[in-house]
């Protein structure tokens, strides 16, 4: 990533230029084996390989409706994911050759996006829908979540914001497998521990949040009104501000020009609201370069190829699974374990134990 320019990229690759002319599949294969297909031939080979494996995995057959009821679609693919881990018998990526290290990767990418639709489905009384082979993984995202094939817009809109968000730099949840890949554990615990990073707020938790500003505000004229007073009341605007971007999020700008290809006032409310933020932060904190980031326009986008808000953090952890398990393989390349030194800053040891009372 090259923040202050706006670019990110997929190895050799512009990762927006990725977005716009290539299937996921294609992103995936670049991800997690080096290279792009260059052949038609090629990209069947991948696609005839993880379609396949999306099929849900048989011990959560009985145990998903249960998982579901007890948790959010997030939450339950920790849990569930961990099953299907176990039931796979994966073992240490210390012990494991690159083959192996990989089948795990793939295996788990692709029931990812299964395991989440089911859990929402389930939840909300709906029966499991099937993967279809003959769908690719946008479009076949939108078939099991909905039960419908979707309309080719939606179903390219859904997978501009896939692959945009496979992976980025050493986000939280992107660190978190990689810190825990460095111990040699499993491939499954080094996704399952990626998507409690992901849950929280500050990171994979923005778009419902970002959609809920939209809501709250409701008209232009509302808008710097709310906003300067959550940010003088120390408040986050969600969908604003990034680590790493000091100019404007790429991502942002490709899921606009999305948005505006789909058209409709959620979309005209959204830009203009992107500009009065832009301008209050600008007003209220100046210096520190506060512009839309992915999730802002991730949320509207979203909302219009029909994912309800629930699923917002779940669709973002579908691709992200691929980033993830890509960052695995390279991270167990050399098993050097990531263990930071702590700085101690309590009253100066060894002190004398208080006696036992
Ligand atoms: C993404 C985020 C965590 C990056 O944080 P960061 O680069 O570490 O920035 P900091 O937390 O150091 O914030 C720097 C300053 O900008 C302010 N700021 C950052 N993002 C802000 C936002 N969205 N709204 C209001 N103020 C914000 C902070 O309050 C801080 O102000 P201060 O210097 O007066 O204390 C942060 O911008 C944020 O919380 N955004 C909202 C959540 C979000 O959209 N997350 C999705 C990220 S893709």
């Amino acid at each position: 990533m090259r923040g202050s320019e706006g670019f990110y990229h997929y190895r050799q690759y512009s990762a927006v230029e990725l977005a716009a002319t290539r299937p996921l599949e294609d992103v995936w294969r670049l991800l997690i084996d080096g290279a792009l297909p260059s052949t038609p031939a090629e990209r069947a080979a991948f696609n005839d390989e993880v379609r396949p494996l999306r099929a849900l995995p048989p011990i959560l057959v009985s145990v998903l409706p249960a998982i579901a009821s007890a948790s959010e679609p997030m939450n339950g693919l920790r849990t569930a994911l961990s099953l299907a881990a176990a039931e796979r018998g994966c073992r240490p990526l210390y012990d494991l050759d690159h083959a192996a290290r990989r089948a795990d990767a793939l295996l788990m990418a692709a029931v990812t996006p299964t395991i989440l639709t089911a859990l929402y489905r389930l939840r909300h009384d709906q029966q499991p829908v099937p993967p279809r082979d003959d769908l690719d993984y946008a479009a076949n995202y939108l078939w099991m979540l909905t039960g419908k094939e979707p309309e080719p817009r939606h179903a390219d809109a859904i997978k501009h914001y896939l692959i945009s968000t496979i992976d980025h730099g050493f986000n939280a949840s992107t660190f978190t497998a990689r810190v825990i890949a460095s111990t040699g554990a499993d491939m499954g615990a080094c996704v399952v521990g990626a998507i409690g990073a992901l849950s929280g707020p500050l990171h994979g938790g923005a778009p419902s949040r970002a959609l809920d500003l939209l809501d709250e505000i409701g008209s232009l004229d509302r808008a710097r009104p709310v906003v300067t007073a959550k940010v003088v009341n120390g408040e986050r605007i969600m969908g604003f501000g990034h680590a790493v971007y000091t100019t404007e999020d790429p991502r942002s700008a490709m899921l606009k020009e999305v948005a505006q290809s789909l058209g409709g006032p959620l979309v005209e409310l959204a830009t203009q609201v992107e500009q009065t933020v832009v301008a209050v932060l600008a007003d209220l904190k100046p210096g520190r370069h506060l512009n839309a980031n992915v999730e802002f326009y991730a949320g509207v986008v979203m909302s219009l190829c029909g994912v309800p808000p629930e699923m917002f953090t779940p669709t973002f952890a579908s691709s992200r699974a691929i980033g993830w398990t890509a960052n695995v393989i390279e991270q167990a390349r050399d098993l050097k374990i990531i263990r930071p030194s702590a700085r101690y800053v309590g009253p100066p040891p060894p002190q004398p134990v208080p006696p036992l009372l």
